[in-house]
Formats: structure tokens, sequence, C-alpha cells
């Protein structure tokens, strides 16, 4: 049971996470700035990567394809078969990474484990591909490597740093997908690897192929999950950094991933309060994905824990009972509330989400997470937990808002609705062509958007904010979840890159 001050003390921390219009204007502008610095410099920090990806789905692609998705928590197989009429059926394997994979010495421990899930997929759904040395069909694969890796072309990426919680020294620099390859001809696997897709441009192919013909087709992807990005869709007369690899260039367009976990390193615009310098200084990563780590599942639940943490030591607000008073020590095994990255963010959605008096689903939540004792929970405890909680996810939320209205801004889709009436738009010239006027289509993916109550609510009041889209703009940005679109998305990429029948968007 806390003190009285509890709930007072836990609104002065929730204050430091307000993250004001005026802020966000400021980041939007360096936000700006950092996409054209990226667009010119290789790799600067925020690194603009080229996709080679340079057509949206059409929803009429057909075949059959892997795709194979290394996530920040789970390793996704998945063999899809397009239909070709906007419907595709796929089956899906799923297993979480264990720590000694992320963590492995060698490259072969991650990609022979990877490879070792493809060949269990297919012995279970195409048993027929194995035995037969001749006339074996070649699967093509997509390969989703969430994580900053510089494309030279569309089947070969060479990685420039681990994110996240990974970290295997020998693969950076190494091409991730010769390295799959390889473990992939070890077990004789009838697999060519055809395609490596950011995540969030799987989730843009995906939802455009899943949308009905004639609808705006998507051009934005998002993920909010372990970690965040965004992928967009860039004019080739922009790009004035050497785009290495073949690709077709009549669309005039490629799909650009930001990388924008790394939006403003040097922290001249983002908040910054004492727990986020802390998480940064415990992290694997220090100066590196500061905005990742103010917005991203991978570190929502552990600024939470940390400011928790801070508030059982602190003898004017005794959460949770606090220190034990006689002896002022914690005795036995440190629980997870005591224990660094112990807590993931799903609690930060139970808090959102229970509006109860006495909060009973958050204070079984806190129990469960933080394995704090059940009598040791009270209603004020579960008060100051909900406070807290909240500020850090609308900060997330905002920064997340702040993001994809800067990309959409850089998009110039709008024209300029964001300064005129939203009747002007929709009655607009563009409604003769049969489209939806003026509308942004926006793919999302992640289990922070997915399971936060109000994400996506947060992420469009900060939108409204954002010079030049305002209340009008934001009307016409259309969000849609691309559930598992990366996986499923990079197998459409990689039979695409296969047969080379883009279509125009
Ligand atoms: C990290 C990776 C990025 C990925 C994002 C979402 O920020 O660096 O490539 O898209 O996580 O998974």
């Amino acid at each position: 049971m806390a003190f009285a001050t509890a709930l007072e003390k836990a609104e002065m921390i929730a204050a430091q996470f307000d993250y004001s219009d005026d802020e966000l204007r400021k980041c939007v502008r360096k936000f700006l700035s950092q996409m054209d610095g990226g667009l010119r410099e290789r790799t600067p920090a925020m690194c603009q990567i080229p996709t080679y990806v340079t057509r949206v789905a059409q929803g009429t692609e057909k075949g059959q394809a892997l795709g194979v998705d290394l996530g920040g928590t789970n390793l996704r197989v998945c063999l899809v078969t397009l239909h070709g009429d906007s419907s595709y059926h796929a089956v899906h394997s799923k297993v979480s990474l264990p720590s000694r994979i992320m963590l492995a010495y060698e490259a072969a421990d991650l990609f022979g484990f990877m490879a070792e899930q493809i060949e269990a997929l297919l012995r279970t759904h195409c048993p027929d591909q194995f035995g037969v040395s001749e006339n074996v069909a070649i699967l093509s694969l997509g390969l989703t490597f969430s994580f900053p890796v510089y494309q030279n072309a569309i089947d070969s990426g060479i990685l420039l740093r681990w994110t996240k919680g990974f970290d295997i020294p020998s693969v950076v620099g190494q091409d991730v997908c010769e390295l799959l390859q390889h473990e992939i001809a070890l077990r004789s696997l009838p697999v060519k690897v055809t395609a490596l897709v950011n995540d969030a441009a799987g989730t843009i192919m995906s939802r455009a192929y899943s949308l009905p013909r004639g609808e705006t087709r998507t051009t934005i992807g998002t993920i909010f999950g372990t970690g965040t990005n965004g992928v967009y869709l860039e004019k080739l007369s922009e790009i004035s950094k050497p785009l290495d690899g073949h690709f077709d260039e009549s669309s005039g367009k490629m799909f650009i991933s930001i990388e924008w976990g790394s939006f403003d390193n040097e922290l001249s615009v983002l908040p910054n309060t004492e727990y986020d310098v802390e998480i940064n200084q415990f992290s694997r990563n220090p100066g590196d994905q500061m905005f990742e780590k103010r917005v991203s599942g991978m570190f929502l639940g552990e600024l939470l824990r940390t400011i928790l943490a801070k508030l059982y030591v602190d003898p004017t607000v005794r959460l949770f009972g606090g220190i034990d008073a006689n002896t002022g020590l914690m005795t036995g095994n440190p629980i997870p509330l005591h224990t660094r990255w112990a807590v993931d963010s799903s609690i930060l959605s139970i808090a959102e989400f229970d509006g109860t008096d006495n909060l009973e689903t958050l204070r079984q939540k806190i129990f469960d997470a933080l394995r704090v004792p059940p009598s040791s929970i009270g209603i004020e405890d579960a008060q100051v937990v909900k406070i807290i909680a909240h500020a850090i996810a609308k900060r997330a939320a905002r920064l997340g808002g702040m993001a994809l209205g800067a990309v959409v801004t850089k998009t110039e889709q709008l024209g300029s609705v964001g300064s005129r009436s939203q009747d002007a738009c929709v009655l607009g010239p563009s409604e003769a062509d049969g489209h939806q006027p003026c509308l942004v289509d926006v793919g999302v993916d992640g289990s922070v958007i997915e399971f936060y109550p109000r994400f996506e609510v947060y992420m469009r009041e900060a939108l409204r904010a954002v010079d030049g889209i305002g209340t009008a703009g934001e009307r016409l940005i259309r969000m849609g979840l691309a559930k598992d679109g990366s996986s499923v998305g990079a197998a459409i990429i990689a039979l695409v890159a296969a047969q080379q029948t883009y279509e125009a968007p």
C-alpha cells in the first residue's frame, strides 16, 4: 500500500512525459531535415535505406512463395499462395527466439536456426518437395530482416548494426541473404532467397495486396512493435545518393525504409526525462535508436518498471509497501520489479484498458508481471501504475504520430488539404478518376499499435497538430492493421521479384 503522496508524485512524474504540440512541430521540422539528409548521404543514423521495391502490390499477383520474418521477439515462417484476386492462403509457423540465438557467437547459429524452421514448415506442408532431386520447383523466399540492413539490391543487403535485443557481432558487415542461402543450401532445400524486406515494407505489400481493386493503394507502412520504423514511397528524383543495384525505374519511385528508430540520436529535439537517460545507459546500444527507446514495445515496459522501482524505494511514496521498514533491504531473489528488462509493455495496455474502480485486472497484471505480492498491491498502488503507464504510452503514441505526420508531409500526398477545408478536398478534382480523393493509406503492424487501446487515437491527435495536416488532413489518413503483414508481405515481394511483373501503383 502506497503513502498518500503517491498519487501526487505519480502526477508529477506523468507531467514529465507531456509532449506539447510545439515540441512536436519542432520534431517534425528536424525529422524532415533528417529524411532529406538520408536521401543524400549513404548511411547517416536515420539512414533512409533504399528497398529496391518500386511498385506496390495490386492484388492481382499470383503464385506461391515463402516469407520468413525475423522480428524482435519471434521467428515466423509462412508459405503463402496468392490467388490473384486480393485473397491468399497462408500456413504459418511461429517460434519465440531463444536468447542463445539472439546473442549467439556464430552467424550460423542464427541462420541455421532459421533454415531449420523453413525445413520444418516445408516438411509438414510440402512433403513432395523432398526426396526427389529433379524437377522440384524452387520456391522464392522473402526474408524480412527487421534491422538496419543496407540494401544493394532487392536480394542482398549488409547488416549495419543490430537493434532491439540482438547482438551477434560476426553478422555485422555481412550479406544476410547470402548467410541464409548458405544454410538453406547445406540442407538442400528447394528455396531461393529472392528478396530482402524490411517489416514495414512487408506491411505495405500485404495490406495493398488485400485491398479491393480501385481502392487507393498503400504508400506508407509503419511498425509499432518491439521496434518501430516507417517505410514510404519516394520519388527517384529525390534520392541523390547512389543506388547500386539494378531495378525497374519505370515507376519513377522506390520504397525507402527510414529507420526512424534512430531519429535525433543527438537528442536536440526529442523529450528526455531522467528515466529515458537511465534506459539508454543500461541498454545494449547506448546513444543509438533514441526515438525507438521512447516509442517501441521493447522499451515502454522497462520505462515503467524503472519508475516504479524508484517509487518503491522512495520513502515518501513506498509504492507496494516499499522497502522493508525494519531492515531497509530487499531480501531474497529480485522480483521483476527490480530486474532490468524483465517487464514487457503489455502491462501498459492493461493499465489503459482497466477503467474499473478497484482496478482488479490491473492489480492481477501487476502481480503477474512484477511479482509483487498481492497483499502489497493496493488500489492506490494500481492508480499510480495507471497514471504513469498512461503518460509513457501517450507520449509514445504522440511521437509515433509526429513521425507519421512528417512522412505524410514529405510525400505531399495531401496537397494543400491541411490548409483547406474538408469539403474542398472531398469535392476536389481527383474524385473524377474513381479514386477516393486525397486519401493516404497507411499499413500498420506491431504489438503496441495492435494492443494498446488508444494508441491510434493519440497518434491522430498528434497528426492534427502537424503543420499542413490539421484536422482536415488527419481525416484523410487511413490506417489499417496488416496483421502478420511482414511475413505475408515478404512472400509477396519475393514472388513479384522472382516474376518481375510489378504493375504501376
Ligand atoms: C528496428 C529495426 C528496423 C525495424 C523496426 C521494427 O528499429 O532497426 O529495421 O523495421 O525495428 O521492427
